[in-house]
């Protein structure tokens, strides 16, 4: 994974327990490292590590770690120069969850060794959608509830989102169900 997702974690575990719990999780990960660039690409194996480092300092499962952090990138990442690149898809959810491969493909001309997931939007009529999450990588659909709700909450969003398939030999993709249950009033562009 790119250094910036270490950084991402990073940024979490030090904001939420302080310099300290950041050193001593690093050193139960076994890195001899505290710091990560940005734009360099490092072992999978160091993030998996780091994450379940995490578990083991805050006693949380792995599922609750991967869906906090997930939430929090949404904020770290759309805090950076790439930020505009998932708000430009469009006001709604929905256009910036259809908008993430375009997205991941934008960020790949700046970081080439970027091994990008890829989402599939099947609407409803009812308004929910079916979402198909294919990775390169193992075990990250925890995540990714993370990030849809990180995502929704960019637009004032609040969603349901139910995992209805894991990958697995019958199937080679993780399968959610995402709900939409209501959308918080934007502020009006006169301020009015
Ligand atoms: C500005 C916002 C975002 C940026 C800059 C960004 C960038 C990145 C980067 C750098 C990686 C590491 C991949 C690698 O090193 O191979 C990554 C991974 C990933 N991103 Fe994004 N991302 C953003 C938002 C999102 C959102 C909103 C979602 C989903 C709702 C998402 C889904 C994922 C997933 C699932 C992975 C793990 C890779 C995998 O599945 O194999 N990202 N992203």
């Amino acid at each position: 994974m790119y250094g910036m997702l270490n950084e991402g974690i990073r940024s979490f575990v030090t904001e939420n327990h302080g310099p300290e719990a950041w050193q001593s999780i690093c050193e139960t990960a076994g890195l001899d490292q505290l710091e990560f660039e940005r734009m360099s690409s490092y072992d999978d194996a160091i993030t998996y590590k780091l994450i379940d480092a995490i578990c083991g300092f805050t006693g949380l499962p792995l599922a609750d770690v991967m869906a906090i952090f997930g939430r929090y990138w949404v904020d770290f990442a759309g805090a950076s120069h790439f930020g505009n690149l998932m708000r430009l898809a469009g006001n709604s959810f929905i256009e910036q969850l259809k908008g993430l491969d375009d997205m991941h493909d934008r960020i790949l001309l700046t970081m080439p060794h970027l091994k990008p997931p890829s989402f599939e939007v099947e609407q409803r009529d009812d308004g929910s959608c079916i979402l198909h999450y294919y990775s390169e990588r193992e075990g990250l659909a925890p995540m990714v509830i993370g990030l849809l709700h990180g995502l929704a909450s960019e637009t004032g969003e609040h969603i349901e989102v139910s995992q209805v398939a894991a990958k697995s030999e019958q199937c080679d993709h993780d399968i959610f169900e995402v709900r939409i249950l209501d959308k918080a009033p934007q502020p009006s562009s006169t301020g009015a």
